[in-house]
């Protein structure tokens, strides 16, 4: 397994550009399957889990290409829509192209996408959305079998504003015979860039970023070339990052909108906020002072994939913060490891009460999921000596080049594959 070596006590300082969305360019790399042609993608991340939708895509029939600035995907022919449960397995969010495949007139059958390490992720509200668009999906041995006779556009509302299921119904709903409109909808970001590339690509979508979204359905898509939003998880990554270790950074290529929520929790911790069109500068306080309560919530709330994240941070702030979970069941994966570097943190139900300042000390710690690795770099950021971060691949699923990224940012991190080191040692 890969490692992540970091010597903290280094403060940041620089400017770094924001890589794309991960959770924008796989459901648009699914969306590329309803145009049967050509699609190019700028700012695509090169990342794992990316690789692994390229892979899922290329075993369906579409012939895929990196260029020195994008990815190109040509769907002219889909040869199959079975998905493997290696590739179901690989990566839940497989689950998009069940919407995608469908609406491109597809029978599809998948495994069910497997549970995480942050909770069973279930696929209940997936298959009774899509039956209530006259899709027809049986369960057996083998997984779901999903077939229709053509989408037909209906009126629903969400049990949950759940980011999956409503990409789901978007892109089965894109090319089906009427007009769908799905109200409950998620309102993240990512979802208002799928429906503008959609959109791009000869889509009629209205009231993207809203809780209600309404899909005329269009006979084909056309060939389309789209540059995918900035992450704001990874920019949210590095600013907590900036105020754990002090110092201050420039993040390139990102407004403060899609970061807003994380930006008000650093502001109350102290930390300065500098914001222009295209780029957002954090200077750290010299106390950075704990935030008392934050709650994970669908956007604009507190973003759960920043959860890891500002937990790790607030160990380095003075006074007590209590961090709660509200949508995922099991995403305290990465608390024992940050108490094993000396944090101070105990969990109660959702909720992690965290005690700071903590002294952190730098030893041997296991990443478990993407989000909780990108903790566990943080914390190396401000412990004393050397940390190293072993099941590094988790973090490799989401962030492009979190070394290289920190490193520019004057960061001591380095990557090693040598991983002997028995780490239940
Ligand atoms: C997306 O996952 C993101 N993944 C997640 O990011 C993110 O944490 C999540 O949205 C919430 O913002 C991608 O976009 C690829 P949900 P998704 O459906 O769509 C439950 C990361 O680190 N649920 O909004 O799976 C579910 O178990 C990843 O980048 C059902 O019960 O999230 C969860 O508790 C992690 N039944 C809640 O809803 C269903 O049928 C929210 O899930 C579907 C979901």
């Amino acid at each position: 397994m890969a490692c992540i070596h970091i010597q903290g006590g280094y403060c940041l300082d620089g400017e770094i550009f924001v890589q794309g969305a991960k959770n924008a360019a796989l459901p648009i790399m699914a969306a590329a399957v309803l145009n049967r042609g050509v699609t190019r993608l700028y700012r695509c991340p090169k990342i794992r889990d990316v690789e692994h939708m390229i892979r899922i895509l290329e075993n369906l029939g579409v012939k895929t290409r990196w260029e020195e600035d994008g990815l190109t995907l040509d769907a002219a022919d889909i040869k199959t829509a079975a998905i493997s449960a290696l590739d179901a397995g690989t990566m839940r969010s497989s689950i998009i192209l069940l919407g995608a495949l469908l609406g491109r007139g597809q029978e599809v059958t998948m495994p069910y996408p497997g549970g995480c390490t942050i909770g069973a992720r279930p696929i209940d509200w997936h298959i009774e959305a899509l039956k209530k668009m006259n899709v027809q999906i049986d369960s057996k041995e083998e997984g779901l079998h999903c077939r229709t006779k053509g989408i037909i556009g209906t009126d629903m509302t969400l049990p949950y504003p759940s980011v999956g299921v409503t990409e789901n119904v978007i892109l089965a709903a894109v090319l089906a015979e009427g007009v769908t409109v799905v109200r409950g909808a998620a309102k993240e970001p990512e979802i208002a860039d799928l429906c503008a590339f959609l959109n791009v690509a000869g889509a009629k979508i209205r009231g993207a970023g809203t809780d209600s979204i309404c899909i005329e359905g269009v006979n084909s898509l056309h060939d389309t070339e789209y540059h995918i939003m900035p992450d704001r998880i990874a920019a949210g990554t590095y600013m907590a990052a900036a105020a754990a270790a002090g110092g201050s950074i420039v993040l390139r290529g990102i407004g403060i909108e899609p970061v807003q929520a994380v930006a008000d929790v650093l502001a109350e911790s102290g930390c300065g906020l500098i914001i222009y069109e295209e780029s957002i500068k954090i200077i750290a306080p010299s106390l950075l002072l704990s935030v008392r309560n934050i709650e994970t919530q669908p956007y604009p709330g507190f973003p759960t994939d920043m959860q890891s994240q500002m937990m790790a941070c607030m160990c380095s702030a003075y006074g007590d913060c209590c961090m709660t979970e509200h949508i995922f069941e099991n995403r305290y994966k990465a608390v024992p490891e940050l108490v094993k570097m000396g944090a101070d943190i105990r969990i109660e139900g959702r909720s992690a009460w965290i005690h700071g300042p903590c002294r952190m000390k730098g030893c041997h710690v296991l990443a478990k999921d993407l989000r909780g690795g990108a903790a566990l770099v943080i914390a190396g950021l401000t412990a004393d000596g050397e940390t190293i971060i072993h099941g590094a691949m988790h973090i490799d699923r989401g962030y492009t080049d979190i070394c290289g990224d920190l490193r520019q940012l004057g960061a001591r991190i380095r990557r090693s594959m040598n991983d002997k080191y028995d780490i239940e040692g």
